[in-house]
Formats: C-alpha cells, sequence, structure tokens
C-alpha cells in the first residue's frame, strides 16, 4: 500500500458515504451508517490504519487527506441530520393535531324527575315567604294520618282516603301529607311555615288522574292572628309565580275535615282562558289545591291552643302542577320510567 493507494482508498469511502448519507430515508438509519462509517471499528478507522505502513514522509500528507475526507463525512451526516430530524418533526406534528373547534362529544347528563323538580319549584316559591321544608314519614298510624285530623274512625269522609294498610297493626302508608302537620306542631312552637313534599299511597282504581302513588305538598301556618286573606295573598303570590303573574285566581268553597273553613284554589284555566272549554269542563277555572284554615281539633291534637293560634294549611300535588303547566293529561307518565316522556323536562 502507497501514498496514492490510500489516497485513493480515502476519496472512494468519502465519495460513498456521501452518496450512501444522502441516500439515507431517516435518522435511525443515518445513525446506523453513522456507526458504520465514523465509528471506532468503522471503514474510515479502517482505512487510515494503512497510514502506519506508509514511509515517515508521506504520512502528514494523507493525513491531511484523512482530516478533510472526514470533515466531508461530518459535515454531510450533520447536514442530512439536521434535515431528517426536522421532516421527522414536521411529519409527527401533522399526524397529532389537535382540532381544537372539532365539537366536544355531549355528556349525558341525568335531570331531576318532573316530580322532584315540581316539588322543588314549590317549595323555592313557598321559600322566599320564609316557609321551611320539613319531611315526615310515609308510614303512619291510623290516629295521626286521620283521627287527629278530625277523621274519627267511622267519619264518610274516609272514603275520600282509600288506604293501603300494612301488616303490622295499626300501620297504614299515609293517604295524604298532612299528618305531617301534627308532626310540625308538636315539633316547633308557633309561628310555624312549613313545607312538606312527600309521597303519599292510596288504594285507587288506576286512571288517567288517579295513582296508587304520588306526591303531595303540604304547606302550614300557624301564628296569632293568621286569617284566611293570608292565605289568600299567599296562595295568589304562588299561582304568578308558577303560572305567570297574569293568572286569575279564586276561592271556592270545599270541604276537608282537617280545615275549616275549606276551599279549593283555582286559577283560571291555562288552556282556554274562559268558558267553551274541555280542559277545564267548560268552566274557564283550573283546581290547583285544597286548602283552609286548621280546624281547632288539630291544632289541639298537635298540642297548640285554639284560642290563640290560628293557622292555614294547603295541600297540592306536584303532578298535578305540573301536568296543567305542560298540558299533560296522563299522571300515568309520572310513574313509567319512560325517557320519552322524562327526557322532555331536561
Ligand atoms: N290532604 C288533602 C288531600 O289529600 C289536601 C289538603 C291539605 C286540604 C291541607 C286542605 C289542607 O286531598
Amino acid at each position: 500500500m502507497d501514498l496514492a493507494d490510500l489516497t485513493r482508498d480515502l476519496e472512494a469511502l468519502r465519495d460513498d458515504a456521501l452518496g450512501s448519507i444522502t441516500a439515507s430515508g431517516d435518522v435511525a438509519e443515518l445513525d446506523a451508517l453513522e456507526v458504520d462509517i465514523l465509528g471506532k471499528k468503522g471503514r474510515l478507522t479502517t482505512v487510515l490504519r494503512g497510514i502506519g505502513a506508509l514511509p515517515a514522509d508521506d504520512r502528514p500528507r494523507v493525513g491531511a487527506v484523512a482530516n478533510s475526507v472526514r470533515g466531508a463525512i461530518e459535515a454531510a451526516f450533520a447536514e442530512r441530520g439536521a434535515m431528517l430530524r426536522a421532516a421527522a418533526l414536521t411529519g409527527r406534528l401533522a399526524l397529532e393535531t389537535v382540532d381544537v373547534t372539532t365539537p366536544g362529544r355531549p355528556i349525558r347528563r341525568g335531570s331531576l324527575h318532573p316530580s322532584i323538580e315540581a316539588m322543588a319549584q314549590i317549595a323555592e316559591i313557598f321559600g322566599q315567604f320564609g316557609f321551611v321544608v320539613y319531611e315526615s314519614p310515609e308510614i303512619e298510624d291510623d290516629l295521626t294520618n286521620f283521627q287527629m285530623l278530625n277523621i274519627p274512625p267511622d267519619h264518610p269522609a274516609r272514603d275520600l282516603w282509600d288506604t293501603l294498610y300494612l301488616d303490622v297493626e295499626g300501620r297504614l302508608l299515609r293517604t295524604h301529607t298532612s299528618p305531617g302537620q301534627i308532626h310540625v306542631m308538636r315539633a316547633t312552637p308557633p309561628p310555624i311555615r312549613a313545607i312538606l313534599p312527600g309521597r303519599c299511597f292510596r288504594y285507587e282504581a288506576i286512571d288517567a288522574s288517579h295513582a296508587t302513588e304520588f306526591f303531595q305538598v303540604e304547606g302550614l301556618m300557624v301564628d296569632e292572628g293568621t286569617t284566611m286573606a293570608d292565605l289568600k295573598g299567599l296562595l295568589d303570590q304562588f299561582a304568578r309565580a308558577m303560572y305567570g303573574a297574569d293568572k286569575k285566581t279564586r276561592f271556592r268553597p270545599g270541604y276537608y275535615p282537617f280545615t275549616e273553613p275549606s276551599v279549593a284554589f283555582d286559577i283560571d284555566c291555562l288552556v282556554c282562558g274562559g268558558p267553551g272549554c274541555p280542559a277545564c269542563g267548560r268552566t274557564g277555572w283550573m283546581t290547583i289545591l285544597g286548602a283552609g284554615m286548621v280546624h281547632p281539633v288539630v291544632l289541639q291534637y298537635g298540642g297548640l291552643d285554639p284560642e290563640r293560634y290560628q293557622g292555614f294549611a294547603f295541600g297540592m300535588g306536584p303532578e298535578r302542577i305540573k301536568m296543567l303547566k305542560h298540558g299533560i293529561t296522563d299522571i300515568r307518565l309520572f310513574l313509567e320510567d319512560d325517557l320519552r316522556f322524562l327526557d322532555q323536562f331536561r
């Protein structure tokens, strides 16, 4: 091996290396190539080993050639490397692009059952008048559900509340939320302003307006000097908050054993606003609740002196409140878990 051979080999290696570098397609390939050419056991090292065999005078000259070859190869690696890395980055960025304007996937959220929602609305309206929500039990005894509400065992008014009795002696499922009046009167001294929402049960023949299970919201106010005018004013405010500021209302005589006098509370028909309508039975009025002044007997059972305290009570069905508001004609929809109905209240 002489100087000319070595120089030729070096230049051949350079040309071959530059060709391979230009042809390399990605960073990994290029890195492997770098090891193959410039690595400790690489092709350049192998060629340079031949230097030792040259005469001393020739060595510096081939050294200069070797340096320029190495320099050229290194520069080519650096340039190609930078290019391939930039290309790889651009490719990755394109691949991992996030389109921040894509609409999100909708989350299916649950919503309150319309009966529950109605009770919350009712409680909120009366809450503005200082009424506080109380809970009272679904299982009652005959005494609290009936007798203390001035409905003795053989009273014909019991026919109004067809009762589901439990196997446990004297226990029944409450037929209305009115026994809650007794519980509240016994638990809290006047002034009392209570709202009692809850589930009620009746042994009914089920039809579009009767269910065996339904909700009621009871209201009770007891204080000194409470009058029927207070009741009327409060219920007027309630009707307007629930159904609109232009609602007309009226009291109509009613009957409940636990209130005296008793009334039915009507609003002008939401469907027709006047006579000649099937929705309101052509009267132009729709009944939304029952109410009255708490009977002295009930006050006494509640532990209060009827000479000193007066009160009023009212009871309404949140389903009926919703039915009137939305024109729903069948109460059974509230008990069936049919999403086609329930979805409309989201
Ligand atoms: N408890 C009565 C019913 O179930 C409603 C009512 C409550 C009436 C309070 C007057 C006062 O129909």
